[in-house]
């Protein structure tokens, strides 16, 4: 059995190419080349009380991903692993949320793309706790957005993102919020909204930000309560007029923001939930606990 780190655990069992194998039996080749290249992407699918949620739109971004990379993959294959991941784990029935990774397979190293390689699929459950999200609050650092210009596709060349996260981590706050150009991207695993004068902002999509997935819930939520969303870029220098600031990912769910660190600076601070905030994260409980 392998140890735990950082108090997260490896899981019991792997899926590897729709072969179950403890994790430390599982081998990929050291030509495979997600491992040389982060030529590979991945995919975060959540479970509620163990019910998948919002796999179509999770797989339709995967395919989108391998679209924009050339990689061709039938990702509707995945779907009996992706359940089946869970349901054979001691995730069942519980909040768990499933990792799936596509890697374009091993060939010998090369810049351009081979004419051939077998692609391979990993894929995993781990438990999470996805209840009482609206109870806790998130402090956050900004920092430059160091990051490539295609931030839409969700590939496993994570490096700037964990180089950015990591900043945050060691000052002992939750999440980084990137800034490009005096504007707010999103977060180094979230993405971002502020709300001013009853305005919600978040960025639009584009080649600089991942196209959540709770990106999307949330504007839907948005016209549902009859909230007004603008997807326009909130400028860094608006921060500290910002009235509510939340961050929304598969896990992160909708997540207040109680403090915004810059330097040695702290630019923005919330006591508690905004008004908006609360409103669409009780929208987000019921849309997720009773589909
Ligand atoms: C850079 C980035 N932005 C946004 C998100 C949130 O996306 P989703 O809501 O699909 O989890 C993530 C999630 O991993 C991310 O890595």
């Amino acid at each position: 059995m392998l140890p735990q780190l950082n108090g997260k655990s490896y899981p019991k069992e792997v899926c590897l190419n729709g072969i179950w194998q403890k994790p430390e039996e599982a081998k990929i080749s050291v030509f495979d080349r997600g491992f040389m290249l982060g030529d590979s992407l991945y995919e975060v699918i959540p479970f509620y009380d163990g019910k998948v949620f919002a796999l179509k739109e999770h797989l339709s971004r995967l395919k989108y991903c391998l679209q924009e990379i050339s990689l061709d993959f039938d990702v509707e294959m995945l779907i009996p692993y992706i359940e089946d991941s869970v349901r054979r784990s001691d995730n069942a029935g519980k909040d768990a949320a499933v990792y799936l990774q596509v890697s374009r397979g091993a060939a010998p190293r090369s810049h351009f793309f081979p004419e051939r390689s077998e692609p391979i699929f990993l894929l995993y459950s781990f438990p999470v706790n996805l209840s009482g999200f609206e109870n806790k609050h998130w402090k956050l650092l900004i920092s430059e957005d160091i990051r490539w210009h295609r931030c839409d596709i969700k590939t496993t060349s994570y490096l700037a993102n964990t180089m950015l996260n990591d900043k945050s981590y060691k000052l002992g706050l939750n999440e980084t919020l990137l800034v490009k150009e005096g504007m707010i991207t999103e977060g180094s695993h979230s993405t971002a909204f502020f709300v001013k004068d009853k305005i919600i902002f978040t960025h639009p999509e584009g080649h600089q930000i991942l196209s959540g997935i709770t990106r999307k819930i949330v504007l839907d939520l948005c016209q549902n309560l009859g909230l007004e969303i603008r997807e326009e870029a909130f400028p860094f220098s608006e921060i500290e007029n910002a009235d509510e600031v939340f961050l929304t990912g598969t896990t992160t769910q909708i997540m207040a923001i109680s403090e915004i660190q810059f330097q040695d600076n702290i630019l923005f601070q919330a006591v508690e939930s905004g008004p908006i905030t609360r409103k669409l994260q009780e929208a987000f409980i019921q849309k997720t606990r009773n589909p």
